[in-house]
């Protein structure tokens, strides 16, 4: 059995504890720090086994493995004065910021990197971490599964798509905008958009084709579909996409602030 800390008592934390206390790791000891004090004592109040510490330090002394998870701009300021135990297992959550930094600032040997996502909390998530590390797999495991990556440029490659969430809905978004500009209401569109997005995600994960045969079989030759990816692409929106990408990708690797 492992103690698992949090420092930072978020949304991902939140999160990675509701999926926890629902997994095969649902006897593991949970100690968060105190803020935030709402959400602290929720989860304190609904999971057994979750204890809210005094206060960060309390955290640490009190837990095997920790979690960092606060915001980048203030986690400086709140990890430098914490003394980690030798040999304690530190997972940041973090993004941005190395693993050597993560050592500069704790002292901490043992450093390694996730980007758990929401679903982490129904326990279908797939969290790369970086370098490869067995107990920390072992616990995203339990989230659904761990992907562990041995080279950091892939690692940071994981952590910039993990940011599409937003465009996703974006997308979504604009289309609905415009079905409501043609009459429909935003309920129907929205229905219809979780319909067609639903199955998509349904093709996408179960079925083998390549994505560009995907895309040739979703799209009729000189039809509807063709005529709207050729246009999205002409617009600029596939070089949009990967230029995001790719600026996303400097702030995760730490080549821009
Ligand atoms: N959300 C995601 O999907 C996600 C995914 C992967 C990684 N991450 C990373 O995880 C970290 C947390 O993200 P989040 O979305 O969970 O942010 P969040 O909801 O803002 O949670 C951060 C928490 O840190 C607390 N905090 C602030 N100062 C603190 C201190 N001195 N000591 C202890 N806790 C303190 C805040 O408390 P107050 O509310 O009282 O200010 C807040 O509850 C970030 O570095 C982010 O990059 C997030």
């Amino acid at each position: 059995m492992t103690r698992l800390g949090f420092i930072g008592t978020g949304t991902i934390t939140a999160a990675m504890v509701r999926g926890l206390k629902a997994s095969l790791l649902a006897d593991w000891p949970i100690v968060l720090s105190p803020r935030n004090a709402t959400l602290a004592a929720e989860l304190a109040e609904t999971f057994v086994g979750v204890a809210i510490a005094a206060d960060n330090q309390a955290v640490i002394d009190g837990s095997d493995m920790v979690f960092l998870a606060v915001r980048p701009q203030v986690a400086e300021g709140v990890l430098r004065p914490l003394q980690f135990r030798d040999g304690q297992n530190v997972v940041s959550l973090i993004a941005g910021v190395s693993c050597d930094t993560i050592t500069a600032w704790t002292g901490a040997q043992q450093v390694t990197r996730a980007v758990p996502l929401p679903f982490v909390e129904t326990r279908a998530d797939v969290t790369p971490i970086y370098p490869p590390q067995a107990d920390v797999a072992n616990v995203f495991d339990a989230l659904g599964k761990a992907l562990p990556v041995a080279d950091l440029h892939a690692f940071d490659a994981y952590a910039a798509t993990s940011a599409l969430m937003g465009t996703y809905f974006g997308l979504l978004e604009t289309a609905a905008d415009w079905m409501v500009q043609q009459g429909l209401n935003g309920a129907e569109a929205k229905s219809y958009l979780a319909s067609l997005f639903g199955n998509l995600g349904d093709v996408l994960r179960h079925d083998a084709r390549t994505l560009p045969d995907l895309r040739a079989a979703h799209s009729t030759r000189g039809g509807l579909n063709e005529q709207l990816f050729t246009q999205f692409a002409a617009a600029g929106g596939s070089a949009a996409l990967t230029q995001g990408l790719a600026s996303v990708f400097q702030r995760v690797a730490g080549a821009a602030k």
